[in-house]
């Protein structure tokens, strides 16, 4: 088992990837706490993790409030021990065009995707740097790391990542290592809203995919349980991209220069 002894806290752990990381991370031998704005979601989810033998705590606690944030690592210390892994996973985006959102909107995204790292990691970096040693895995989305619109998402995203990298080095002397992943599109209730009005949403996107699909919630949990492992112990201030190759390059002009057809539909000429 892969984090055997280590205690790990997942914010936003009551759906989705957090959902996903969170039970990995305690089949891999990790306590959770599972962390979450509302208790239906935490609760469910630490259930599935005892109901598969593992050990959980579900807490809540809004990721951009400090005091809840506070009380959360406290509970966390309190009922397991010391923090050795933090997944800031908590996010959400709101407002779409920055000539059509209102200052709040803006707000909002940095609060809930960008402080709310800082608000978590204030707390657990002193005792991380106490033992020497500790691994932080932060969601971040290709939206921070290129333009696909949700401008303020983006940029707070982007700022993550900025965050993370400044983390790395500066606590990387103390045995702390800090990562990002980078996720594209991934099936889980964030899109919820967007699936009531475009059913085939996910069927549209997959289009942009070279690997001729979306994410699902453990292709995230995979790459956060490397990031997080010893196996990673040499790996800090990265961003990995779990995009399906979204960003490897313009893969939907590629298949407009070659007449709409995919590599794997290769017209008739270019395959004599
Ligand atoms: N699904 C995607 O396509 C996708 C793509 C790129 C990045 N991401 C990122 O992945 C992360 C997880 O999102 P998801 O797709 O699993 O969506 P989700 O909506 O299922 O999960 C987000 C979770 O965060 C929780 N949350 C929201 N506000 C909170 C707050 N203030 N305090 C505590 N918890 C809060 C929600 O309750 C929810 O459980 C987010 O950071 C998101 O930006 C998702």
């Amino acid at each position: 088992m892969r984090l055997s002894g280590k205690i790990a806290v997942v914010t936003g752990a009551g759906s989705g990837i957090g959902r996903a990381i969170a039970q990995r991370f305690a089949a891999e031998g990790a306590r959770v706490v599972v962390a979450g704005r509302t208790r239906p979601g935490i609760e469910e989810t630490a259930r599935a993790i005892d109901a598969a033998g593992g050990e959980a705590l579900a807490v809540v606690c809004d990721v951009t409030d400090a005091a809840a944030v506070t009380h959360a690592i406290a509970r966390a210390n309190e009922v397991f021990g010391p923090v050795d892994i933090l997944v800031n996973n908590a996010g959400g985006s709101f407002g779409d065009d920055i000539l059509t959102f209102d200052e709040d909107t803006w707000d909002r995204n940095f609060d809930l995707v960008l402080k709310s790292v800082y608000l978590c990691c204030r707390e657990v970096l002193p005792q991380m740097i106490a033992r020497g040693s500790g691994a932080i895995v932060n969601i971040g989305s290709v939206n921070g790391l290129t333009g696909i619109g949700e401008e303020a998402y983006g940029a707070a995203k982007a700022g993550m990542i900025n965050l993370t990298q400044n983390m790395a080095m500066k606590y990387g002397p103390h045995g702390v290592r800090a990562n990002v992943v980078a996720p594209g599109t991934i099936r889980t209730p964030i899109w919820n809203e967007r699936l009531a009005e475009r059913p085939n949403v996910f069927e549209a996107l997959t289009a942009w995919y070279p690997l001729g699909r979306v994410g699902e919630p453990e292709d995230v949990a995979n790459a956060a349980l490397f990031l997080a492992s010893d196996e990673a112990s040499w790996i800090t201030g990265v961003t990995l991209p779990v995009d399906g190759g979204l960003l490897a390059g313009s893969y939907r002009m590629n298949v407009d220069l070659s007449g709409g057809a995919t590599s794997q539909q290769a017209p008739v000429s270019s395959r004599e």
